[in-house]
């Protein structure tokens, strides 16, 4: 659906775009694809496609947009995702059961809601309120982290298919994570007292309301590598035992390791196994199965992973603060828009709470993606871990439809 409008404010050019965005990233699955859940933590296509749809309609249309009707009262139930204020909701582990609504009544429920929106954007005085306008960069930001989750979910429920089907996405090959030479160097910063965080009324642009406010923190001095582990750094640590390896390991990472039984990071198949029969690493990603580029960055890893490989590299994980002051490097590389980054610091409010703000949590903190490695001495593992990533996974796009694929 396109709305036409001759001169529309760049914000409604962005709401649209980005709702389109969404549906073309899933132009090529069958509506099976869309709704199956292959694992409690990951969600179906179409609940993405619905959730983000509620979102818009929950926060932004129903308290501020007059005469709004809501397509249908029972999709509080089904689309809310984890916001008590707004009430109960199907639970997480068992989205994949909602064979109703079909995809086809999602997908009327998102034009239903879109196109209210539109009409609603363009009816209003321009430049808009603060409030409208954070709200509605909040949905913008919102409907990005889940087309981020949609393709990592979409990946993983593909992984448990052995035809290891293609999904029909491209990465862009601009991002950044491939071909890394060995250059990585150990940048040293002193100790200092640093400004962190982002200011909410500042001119950083758009940030969740759990990276704010800007605040001072004592960070003592540390070095840190400028650039990603590489696949090959990673199949080192493989082959020099570092799965069979306990004192490697936090406690509970190695108990996930023998849970588990894994040797190797997520969609990696190994020389000679069951669905690798040759005799070189090969690995599973949006593309179907590939030959592991060892030049690459590694991804996918969890925080035990990440943190046993910066034990055996002598080093440990950053905090979120020495990430965040490290940012400011301008030779630091990798550091925007393409990998998640696992930090050791403990997943907690900064120390001044903007009361006045309704608080949003960052769902994207969950992702895979990332791993860093840094000097230091090791401390205890947190209870939630942050990852760091500084805007939103963007480089996704969808392939033409001319571009075939399994
Ligand atoms: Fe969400």
């Amino acid at each position: 659906m396109t709305f036409i409008s001759e001169k529309k404010p760049p914000l409604v050019q962005r709401v649209e775009q980005i709702r389109e965005l969404t549906q073309s990233l899933l132009i090529h699955l069958s509506e099976e694809d869309q709704c199956v859940q292959s694992m409690p933590d990951a969600s179906p296509s179409k609940w993405h496609l619905g959730h983000t749809t509620w979102f818009w309609e929950a926060v932004i249309l129903l308290p501020h947009c007059p005469g709004y009707k809501p397509f249908n009262a029972h999709f509080n139930y089904i689309f809310n995702s984890y916001y008590e204020s707004m009430g109960p909701r199907q639970p997480r582990p068992q989205r994949g059961l909602l064979t109703r609504p079909a995809l086809e009544e999602v997908m009327a429920y998102r034009a239903h809601v879109t196109e209210a929106l539109m009409r609603w954007l363009q009816s209003l005085v321009q430049p808009v309120s603060e409030n409208i306008g954070y709200l509605i960069e909040l949905g913008v930001n919102h409907e990005q982290q889940h087309q981020e989750l949609l393709v990592t979910d979409l990946v993983h429920l593909f992984s448990c298919n052995p035809l290891w089907p293609k999904s029909g996405l491209y990465l862009n090959p601009n991002q950044g994570l491939q071909n890394l030479e060995s250059k990585a160097q150990w940048f040293k910063f002193d100790a200092n007292l640093c400004d962190l965080g982002q200011d909410a009324n500042g001119d950083c642009g758009f940030s969740f309301d759990n990276e704010q406010p800007r605040h001072k923190r004592w960070i003592e001095a540390f070095e840190i590598s400028n650039q990603l582990i590489t696949c090959r750094e990673y199949l080192e640590f493989i082959q020099d035992g570092g799965y069979q390896n306990p004192s490697l390991w936090l406690s509970e990472g190695w108990a996930w390791v023998n849970r588990s039984e894994c040797s190797a990071p997520a969609y990696w198949l190994s020389p000679q196994s069951a669905f690798n029969e040759t005799t070189t690493w090969k690995v599973f990603g949006v593309d179907g199965v590939l030959d592991l580029q060892l030049s690459h960055a590694v991804t996918h890893l969890n925080f035990f992973e990440a943190d046993a490989f910066a034990q055996w590299r002598g080093a440990r994980l950053p905090t979120e603060f020495e990430w965040e002051h490290a940012f400011d490097h301008q030779d630091m590389l990798h550091m925007r828009g393409q990998a998640w980054q696992w930090t050791r610091s403990a997943y907690e409010s900064y120390p001044v709470l903007n009361l006045g703000t309704v608080r949003f949590v960052n769902t994207t903190v969950n992702s895979w993606w990332a791993n860093k490695c840094y000097a230091a001495q090791v401390g205890q593992r947190p209870k939630d871990t942050r990852a760091k990533l500084i805007e939103t996974f963007s480089h996704l796009q969808p392939l033409g439809k001319s571009q075939a694929f399994v």
